[in-house]
């Protein structure tokens, strides 16, 4: 209450009053966080719910289907459960692993590397499907059934790593390259620990709809000089470049100066007359 006082105080002062309605439709826009269901208070370098897609840099257009955040990457739809925009982490799972190990479209996890990483906390599990009878005698592996488009095939679903699992259960792995696809999911290592004691489907699809953790890499400093210029950060997709969204007009990289100098009132009062 005290500081807006002292704002109009100031504006008064230097003779322009704030006039809010005659800001640029992209810096009030950009004002806009993105909220929906639990996820809520998200602005760059996200776009989505209120916030246009400029606000955001692209790939990162958050959506939101039935109150439940999702994010697509490189076109696989995943469920938001998390974002930290300090640490520049999310946590999202496999949005098509929610209910079971069966999904239409058989497709791994990818990641555009310019743009996401995982965390430290990471470990992966590979499901493999259309895997032929009879099978050699199970070992650390675990068996489920899917009918998939009317077929019905056999799957298992493995938590190590098939290269190093050649060394100890060389049959296992020559098995299982003959199977006809597989899947790599990835998981919190933290996660995974229960499936080693208890290999269920069960299991493995709590572990999976914990989700996994990944950090992004956008150029910060350039939001960090626009943020502290008074500006919001954003993205021309026109020109393929930062944008710095200003209260008068976009500039390149940051405002020219802070929101009640008098350089700013200027151009505004010109503005106006
Ligand atoms: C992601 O999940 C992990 C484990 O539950 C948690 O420690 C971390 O804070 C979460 N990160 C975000 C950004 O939600
Ligand atoms: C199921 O059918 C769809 C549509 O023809 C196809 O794209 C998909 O790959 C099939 N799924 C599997 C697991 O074969
Ligand atoms: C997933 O990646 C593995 C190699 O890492 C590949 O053999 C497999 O065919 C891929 N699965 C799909 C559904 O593309
Ligand atoms: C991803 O993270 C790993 C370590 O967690 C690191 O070795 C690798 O260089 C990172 N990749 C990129 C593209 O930053
Ligand atoms: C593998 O795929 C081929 C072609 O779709 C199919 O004929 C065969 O039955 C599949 N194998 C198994 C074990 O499901
Ligand atoms: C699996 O092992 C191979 C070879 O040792 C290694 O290159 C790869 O990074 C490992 N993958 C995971 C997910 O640990
Ligand atoms: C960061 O800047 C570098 C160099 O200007 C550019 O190649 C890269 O695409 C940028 N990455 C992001 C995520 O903005
Ligand atoms: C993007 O840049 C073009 C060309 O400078 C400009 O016409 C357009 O208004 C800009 N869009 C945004 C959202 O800043």
């Amino acid at each position: 209450m005290s500081w807006l006082l002292l704002l109009l105080t100031i504006a008064l002062v230097c003779g322009s009053a704030p006039v809010f309605a005659d800001d640029d439709e992209r810096y009030m826009n950009c004002m806009n966080s993105f909220d929906c269901g639990n996820i809520k208070g998200v602005g760059y370098p996200f776009s989505g719910s209120d916030r246009p897609d400029y606000c955001g840099y692209p790939g990162f257009e958050l959506g939101c289907s039935n109150q439940d955040p999702e994010i697509t990457i490189m076109r696989s739809t995943y469920k938001l459960l998390g974002v930290n925009i300090q640490s520049r982490t999310l946590n999202v799972s496999r949005s098509d692993y929610t209910a079971n190990l069966c999904p239409t479209l058989l497709s791994n996890t990818s990641l555009n590397p310019n743009l996401l990483n995982y965390t430290s906390d990471h470990a992966e599990v590979t499901m493999f499907y259309g895997c032929p009878s009879p099978s050699p005698p199970a070992l650390s592996i675990s068996q489920f059934t899917c009918n998939i488009n009317d077929t019905v095939m056999m799957g298992y679903f493995i938590t190590a790593n098939l290269s190093l699992l050649s060394g100890t259960a060389p049959s296992l792995t020559s098995y299982l390259t003959t199977c006809n696809n597989s899947v790599k999911v990835p998981a919190l290592q933290s996660a995974i620990v229960p499936i080693l004691d208890s290999p269920t489907v069960a299991q493995l699809l709590e572990a999976i709809n914990q989700g996994f953790e990944l950090v992004w890499s956008t150029n910060d400093s350039l939001c960090d000089a626009c943020e502290s210029s008074g500006g919001l950060c954003g993205y021309n997709r026109t020109t393929t470049a930062f944008t710095c969204y200003c209260a008068d007009q976009p500039r390149d990289f940051e405002c020219s100066s802070s929101p009640q100098a008098p350089s700013q009132s200027t151009s505004m009062s010109s503005f106006l007359s």
